[in-house]
């Protein structure tokens, strides 16, 4: 199998996970809203991930609202949020995730007034600028926690300090960032947090909107009033099992993944920096220990992508969500990056089971590769 290095995509089940989960797919089964045996089980179930879940990120686990994943989570913040008002005002960082964006966009479309907060050259949600931004009648801030693209961490604690002066609601995504650094959804001064499972070692299909009751937030979702009414629909028990169990996994060994992602990802910044041309995004900020973007200039990003993947190395180029549309990455051209430079952008994104050869051969895979599309030698650092 190839060498996978796109674990900010998804990552593999942790086969602790699956164990966690097999049960709830073969004996274990009953509906969580049933009250006989067979229900109490299955909710018992959902209700122990529900506190796994929360104490990977310092809630509590009445503010868990499960759901599908990320996506629906950036979903229902955003509609659930606007829900209450004809039309108004929001503010969504420039580098939002499309599942934070397109809600943002489709509110536009009805009339609401959209402001998307700048970043700075460096990757980084402009503070000064979201201040000039910010308005009396401001609905909705949203800033995520980490970037999906660069790994650039954002000053969210400092964003409150500036929206929780006003009315508005403030919702941070931190599905790129729980599990690879620390998350506190208390101390962060967030109203609105989303997380994904699969991003941490859990399985497809499972995330979460944590939130705090203190704000109106409309369901998106009908039906028979599950999740405190804000999603309706039988829960998927498995993967919500599953996504408990690797919340409770990433907590107990997140010290342990984040040294070890940060060694790696040192290794391979340090050979990077030793091929000409080669551009590290958001280099100089504060980043996920485990992301590496970078572009080599006059290398087209999906060419390279294609041939690494023929040489057994799976990345991304830019974010793998819309790999398809080869266009040029939003984080990268908000950031001010040349349109040229941001389409030669690859993700590098190790795991908890990446390794030191894996990251050396992939250096070594690059060089050959921007050696043969250059019809030039280009100096690789020996590892
Ligand atoms: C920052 C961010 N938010 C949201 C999502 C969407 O999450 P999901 O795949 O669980 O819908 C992703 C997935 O790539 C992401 O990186």
């Amino acid at each position: 199998m190839p060498v996978y290095l796109d674990n900010n995509a998804t990552t593999p089940l942790d086969p602790r996970v699956l164990e966690a989960m097999l049960p709830y797919l073969q004996d274990v089964y009953g509906n969580p809203s049933s009250v006989h045996r067979y229900g109490r089980l299955t909710g018992g179930a959902v209700e122990r991930a529900r506190e796994q879940v929360a104490a990977l990120v310092g809630a509590q686990s009445g503010q868990i609202v499960f759901t599908s994943g990320g996506t629906e989570a950036n979903n229902l913040a955003v509609k659930g949020v606007t829900a209450d008002y004809a039309s108004g005002h929001i503010a969504v960082s420039a580098i939002e995730h499309p599942s934070l964006l397109e809600p943002a966009l489709a509110l536009q479309a009805q009339g609401w007034e959209v402001d998307r907060i700048p970043v700075t050259t460096r990757g980084i949600v402009d503070c000064a600028a979201l201040a000039a931004i910010l308005r009396p009648d401001t609905v909705l801030v949203s800033a995520m926690l980490a970037n999906n693209e660069t790994g650039a961490i954002q000053p969210v604690a400092e964003v409150a300090g500036l929206v929780r002066s006003g009315r508005a609601v403030l919702h941070t995504d931190a599905s790129q960032a729980a599990g690879k650094i620390p998350v506190d959804f208390v101390g962060s001064g967030v109203h609105l947090m989303t997380l994904s499972s699969h991003k941490l070692y859990g399985p497809l299909g499972a995330g979460a909107l944590i939130v705090d009751k203190s704000i109106s937030l409309q369901a998106m979702q009908l039906g028979g009033g599950h999740e405190n009414g804000l999603r309706a629909g039988t829960p998927n028990v498995a993967a919500i099992v599953g996504f408990g169990a690797a919340a409770e996994l990433a907590r107990a060994e997140l010290v342990q993944r984040t040294a070890h992602t940060r060694a790696l990802q040192v290794r391979l910044e340090a050979a990077l920096r030793a091929i000409p041309e080669v551009c590290i995004f958001a280099e100089d900020v504060e980043r996920l220990p485990n992301t590496v973007q970078f572009g080599v200039r006059g290398c087209h990003g999906e060419t390279l992508l294609l041939q690494l993947d023929r040489q057994g190395f799976a990345v991304s180029s830019g974010s793998a969500c819309h790999s398809d549309v080869h266009e040029a990455s939003h984080v990268l051209l908000a950031m001010q990056v040349d349109n040229e430079l941001a389409l030669t952008a690859i993700r590098v994104s190790v795991g908890k089971d990446s390794t030191e050869d894996e990251v050396d051969r992939f250096v070594s895979a690059l060089g050959a590769i921007l050696t043969m599309l250059r019809g030039s030698s280009v100096r690789v650092a020996n590892l």
